[in-house]
């Protein structure tokens, strides 16, 4: 596809030679919009090798222009490197976003310039619900629907009253929202709740002090990145596990850096889109697949990265060449992966896909390994007020 200055250049060209086409070269200029510094730097460095290694593998990395811009996680700063993306660049699509709060600042820029972007994290979920935009398609998941199961689920075990912790924002917020709608619909009680600071603490001792007075059965939190670091070691080094379990949004104890976690991490149990022991034909390929070419275990963040890379490949294989086509094929692709069956919700943007809830556990050989403990098939988003299937 031709990026769209190279289709003003094609088409200049085509004045004077006839039949010229592709004479600016047939590239798809690609935004990659994702947090290389900041909180969760490795979240967004773990999407780009996921991204790329999708095209490599397929042999088409040369098909694409990838211009990366920083995020951090400021979404001031996410709307105006998304605006130099769009204006300047001028690219084809976005790819990335990690922070709920980015995603929220970009969706008007996006919808109203009518530039695809493709979510490959943010769970923002007013994005694919009541905020919904033919320009968002989201390949990740949704802070709600990672959640979902996991008040009854917490219930079923027989917790009858749970503490929550998340960081104060977008995510945190609506992670701890769903859990708490779903623990009390079960019939549970919270016993207290607090929002930490976002990205400007990581001593968490006071909030952990809190929970144990308020004597909860177990404590559910969401943290990610080297928040998420630093909460699972201090909970574990201030005598928590033992006795009050931790459970969470599972980016808490995401392969990524649960070997900096160590044995703090073992025994926590929490639910996902995706952990690297699928036992499926699709997922051991990849697994060995990224091991050989990246020598470690792919974690959620870098199936995002690899599952945007094949929507779009597939979109652009089904014919889409310009912004417009892509934001309209995109959505229509489905396929099984290493995260099992995928697909786009045709009434809202947001992906349908399998929840896992898993322990995390030792490999007997020194280190540690995710044990999936139930499978819910297939978690599908209600629209949300999002009205693009009307
Ligand atoms: C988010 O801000 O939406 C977010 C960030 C990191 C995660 C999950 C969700 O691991």
């Amino acid at each position: 596809m031709q990026s769209i200055h190279g289709k003003v250049l094609a088409a200049v060209a085509a004045v004077t030679i006839v039949g010229g086409v592709g004479a600016a070269g047939a590239q798809t200029k690609v935004g990659v919009l994702l947090p290389y510094s900041g909180v969760f730097a490795a979240l967004g460095q773990e999407i780009d090798d996921g991204f790329v290694f999708a095209l490599e593998e397929a042999g088409r990395l040369d098909e694409f222009t990838l211009i990366r811009e920083d995020t951090e996680v400021r979404p001031p700063e996410g709307l105006a490197k998304a605006r130099k993306l769009v204006l300047q660049d001028e690219v084809d699509l976005i790819m990335g976003i990690v922070s709920s709060g980015v995603l929220a600042a970009l969706r008007d820029f996006v919808t109203d310039s009518e530039v695809p972007l493709l979510v490959a994290n943010a769970g923002e979920d007013s994005s694919t619900g009541e905020n919904c935009s033919p320009y968002v398609i989201r390949v990740s998941f949704s802070n709600s629907q990672v959640n979902r199961p996991m008040g009854q689920w917490l219930y079923d075990q027989g917790y009858r009253r749970v503490y929550t912790l998340a960081p104060d924002y977008a995510a945190g917020q609506q992670m701890i929202a769903t859990f708490r709608a779903g623990f009390e619909a079960a019939g549970g009680e919270i016993a207290g709740s607090e929002f930490t600071p976002f990205g400007r603490t990581q001593d968490y001792g006071p909030y952990i002090t809190n929970a144990r007075a308020a004597e909860p059965d177990a404590v559910f939190v969401f943290y990610a990145g080297s928040e998420a670091i630093a909460f699972v070691r201090q909970y574990d080094s201030f005598g928590m596990k033992e006795d009050i379990p931790l459970f969470g949004s599972g980016f808490l104890t995401s392969p990524l850096y649960v070997d900096a976690q160590g044995e703090a991490a073992i025994g926590v149990v929490a639910s996902l889109h995706y952990v690297p022991t699928i036992d499926t034909p699709e997922n051991n390929a990849f697994v060995e697949a990224f091991r050989a070419r990246f020598d470690r275990t792919p974690s959620e963040y870098a199936v995002q990265g690899y599952d945007a890379g094949q929507v779009l490949m597939r979109a652009l294989d089904a014919g889409a060449d310009d912004r417009a086509s892509l934001a309209r094929e995109m959505p229509r692709v489905s396929y099984t992966g290493p995260r099992g069956p995928l697909e786009i919700d045709p009434l809202t943007n947001n992906i349908i896909q399998n929840i896992y809830v898993y322990d995390t556990v030792s490999d007997g050989a020194g280190g540690l390994t995710q044990e999936v403990l139930d499978v819910i098939e297939r978690v599908q988003d209600e629209p949300m007020g999002c009205t693009l299937g009307q």
